[in-house]
């Protein structure tokens, strides 16, 4: 298996689980991590040489919000001076001059902000904080000050998806290079809020026919990347570039993962830096290997054509919908277990239910 895969392109650094946010769709586990098991700047720069040495080229520093870090700026000189491109994965709310400044002179290249709306009191009430979303704007001037590129990533779902267009004004008139346009998907986080979360089929056409004018009309001055919700594709998309293909994630405890969220999947005893190096972990460790390539799949994929394009979907998704993460990803129509998405749009005909909003320690039950 190890001959015929080459290094991963990009280190997702899951600094913290840290977060003044508490959004319902946050990608983090449902068991968060505490402080106090997080890797120290020590182990984090090791992993950042190692992750050089594999062949890495970008690494995202992510969380929970990596600015909670005060090591961050550290952290990020550590990697360009490693050669890694660093982009940096934030809320915003916590960023000021003086720490944009520091980040910047350490090698900072890119800065990804995230809105939960164009609305100020609903992007409020969807993050969980009082002024958000003014703080998110005072970042993002602060970045296009420093020069630095901005891609405003807007995740998208029911409550929001109507104020699309002021969206994309919003990421015009904050001087973004790049608009990603992130319906949720659904595992952790948002699959205990998809009641709450997941749009009609009406809400996403229109949201779909949105963006491919929008994408004509600012060719040119915007980039616009659209992700579709898997529970409306009939085909899945190759989730991660594919199992062990393009990614490395590692958690803010040090767990090396193939997905942010394959800590969600049970039989794994998913390797850490702090007891093998990341070369091991990738071309030989059996969380990798498991579900790489093509043997392990199950009919209809084995004898698809498209095995190779979509490499079976999301294993986190087939394992949250039907319990076995080895099953085709039910958002393929092609899936024996289509019918269960079926099931799971009727939700989205029902009233919204309440936000569970994330937080360490919550029990999340509204699913
Ligand atoms: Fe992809 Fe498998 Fe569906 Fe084929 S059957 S399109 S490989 S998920
Ligand atoms: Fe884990 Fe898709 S999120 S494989």
């Amino acid at each position: 298996m190890s001959a015929e895969i080459g290094p991963p392109l990009a280190l997702l650094a899951e600094l913290t689980h840290r977060c003044p946010l508490r959004c319902p769709y946050c990608s983090n586990p449902l068991a968060l991590e505490r402080a106090s098991a997080e890797l120290d700047e020590a182990g984090w720069r090791r992993v950042l040489s190692e992750a050089a040495a594999l062949g890495v080229l970008q690494v995202h520093f992510s969380g929970g919000e990596p600015l909670v870090r005060r090591d961050l700026a550290a952290l990020v000189r550590h990697a360009a001076v490693a050669g890694l491109y660093s982009n940096l994965i934030t809320s915003g709310v916590l960023l000021d001059r003086a720490r944009l400044d520091e980040l910047v002179e350490a090698g900072l290249e890119h800065v990804q902000l995230s809105f939960q709306d164009a609305e100020p009191a609903s992007a409020d009430r969807i993050a969980g904080l009082a002024d958000a979303h003014r703080r998110k704007l005072a970042a993002a001037a602060l970045v296009r000050e420093a020069g630095l590129p901005l891609t405003v990533n807007a995740v998208m779902h029911r409550q929001n998806l109507e104020r699309l267009p002021e969206m994309i004004a919003l990421a015009l008139a904050l001087g973004a290079k790049r608009l990603e346009v992130a319906h949720v998907q659904y595992y952790g986080w948002a699959l205990a809020n998809r009641r709450a979360l997941l749009p009609t089929v009406e809400q996403l056409e229109r949201a779909s026919a949105l963006v491919e004018d929008a994408r004509v009309r600012l060719k040119g001055v915007l980039v616009i990347d659209y992700v579709v919700p898997d529970y409306y594709a009939r085909r899945p998309k190759a989730c991660m570039g594919g199992w062990g293909r393009q990614f490395l994630n590692v958690s803010p405890a040090g767990t090396v993962l193939p997905c942010h969220a394959a800590e969600s999947l049970p039989g794994f005893d998913f390797p850490s830096v702090r007891s093998a190096s990341l070369a091991d972990i990738w071309y030989r460790s059996d969380a990798f290997n498991r579900y790489r390539g093509t043997s392990w799949m199950p009919d209809p994929c084995r004898s698809c054509d498209r095995r190779e394009i979509d490499w079976g979907g999301c294993r986190c998704q087939a394992f949250a919908l039907t319990g076995d993460a080895g099953r085709t990803d039910p958002a393929c129509a092609l899936a024996p277990d289509r019918g269960l998405l079926d099931a799971a749009r009727q939700d989205a005909a029902a009233p919204p239910g309440e936000f569970v909003y994330r937080q360490i320690g919550a029990v999340a039950e509204a699913r």
